[in-house]
């Protein structure tokens, strides 16, 4: 679906469900990661690619009832029911809550609102779902209310409602990408300075990617001990974040206990990974931008360990079917792969994959 279907769709979603129309109409994507995972929460560089088709739409308006939201997932067929001074509840309205809450509390407290929102993304395939909700609804409710925020203060709170009202201790990069970055365009973010720059695609090739059939949950245990597990690095190593290390420092990473040296030794060479795939892109330096995704694939398997057995086998699969490249893409413990592909090489490969791994899907050719 693309951007004015979505629009159209949950407009009518919001009448149909609401009996009135919406005041403002409003959408953001979600991304795929191509380089640098993990590396936002310590200050580390990323390169992320808002998506094109894939995203969140959203319906508002002022409610009836002062204080109290309205939300409605077309998607989901499923209504919650929430008042603006609630905490988070461990519910898929909890994003649009604390998006709701970041600016414009003392408005809905006064007008109450109604949201009906769909999306094309799924849940849990490590496409920042949750993000896009969030830059989503604080891009409609800033409308709404006539509170305009710049596209970078919407990614800062976008990934505050996260860090403090979900609990959810992320990094910026999905928010981010899903804020300012332009669809189908890969950007090269400095997560600690937030200078960001677009960088070019490889031509004749795309990235495809693929859902591997095993949804993850981030904030189960496993993303908050990586953090933990950095911080513990950082410390042991005397650094304020591990991105004030480099290649050069392996020696005294390696040398910290496992499994913080692992942690450590992740984030540097995938921050450097990073830093060497926007030059390979700025080349059009094919082969080692696939290089440089298996290398990144290897690292989150052996180091970081955040892939699972799923993943492994399709970035695997992918090779065999002809991909320069591929890599497990976003949080991890499973979610999606993404590969690169030649475009004259596209559909054999995701027939190949789909075929010799019936669990996977192809949700983009980007
Ligand atoms: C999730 C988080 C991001 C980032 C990635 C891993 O998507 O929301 O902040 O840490 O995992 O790179």
């Amino acid at each position: 679906m693309n951007e004015q279907d979505m629009a159209t769709t949950v407009a009518e979603a919001y009448r149909t469900h609401f009996g009135e129309a919406p005041e403002v109409v409003t959408s953001a994507p979600g991304r795929v990661n191509l380089m640098g995972e993990h590396t936002d929460y310590n200050g580390g560089f990323v390169l992320p690619m808002a998506l094109s088709g894939l995203g969140v739409a959203i319906a508002i308006g002022r409610g009836p009832t002062p204080g109290t939201i309205e939300a409605y997932s077309d998607t989901f067929h499923d209504s919650e029911t929430r008042r603006i001074e609630e905490s988070a509840a461990g519910k898929w309205s909890d994003y649009v809550l604390g998006a709701l809450k970041a600016r414009t509390a003392a408005e809905v407290a006064e007008t109450g609102v109604r949201i009906a929102l769909i999306t094309t993304l799924p849940m849990g395939a490590g496409l920042s779902s949750s993000a896009a909700l969030e830059v989503a609804t604080l891009r409609a409710v800033s409308e709404l209310y006539g509170k305009p925020m710049s596209p970078v203060d919407i990614a800062i709170e976008a990934r505050a409602v996260e860090n403090k009202f979900v609990g959810m201790p992320c990094g910026i990069m999905d928010q981010f990408a899903s804020s300012v970055g332009e669809p189908a365009q890969a950007l090269f973010l400095n997560t600690r300075t937030l200078e960001f720059e677009p960088a070019p695609s490889l031509a004749g090739h795309s990235f495809v990617i693929i859902h591997s059939g095993v949804s993850h949950q981030l904030t189960e245990d496993g993303y908050a001990t990586r953090v933990a597990e950095c911080n513990a690095a950082c410390k042991a190593l005397g650094v304020e974040m591990l991105s004030d290390l480099g290649v050069d420092d392996m020696p005294r990473i390696e040398a910290i206990d496992p499994p913080m040296s692992l942690r450590a030794r992740h984030i540097v060479s995938d921050n450097q990974r990073a830093v060497d795939g926007l030059a390979a892109l700025k080349s059009g330096d094919v082969q080692t931008f696939g290089q440089l995704m298996l290398g990144s694939h290897a690292s989150q398997r052996d180091d970081f360990e955040i892939t699972v057995p799923e993943t492994d086998a399709i970035v695997e699969g992918a090779m065999a079917a002809g991909a320069v490249g591929a890599r497990q893409t976003g949080g991890g413990f499973g979610g999606s792969i993404v590969a690169l592909v030649p475009d004259d090489a596209v559909e054999a490969f995701g027939e190949a994959i789909t075929k010799t791994l019936p669990a996977t899907r192809i949700l983009a050719v980007t």
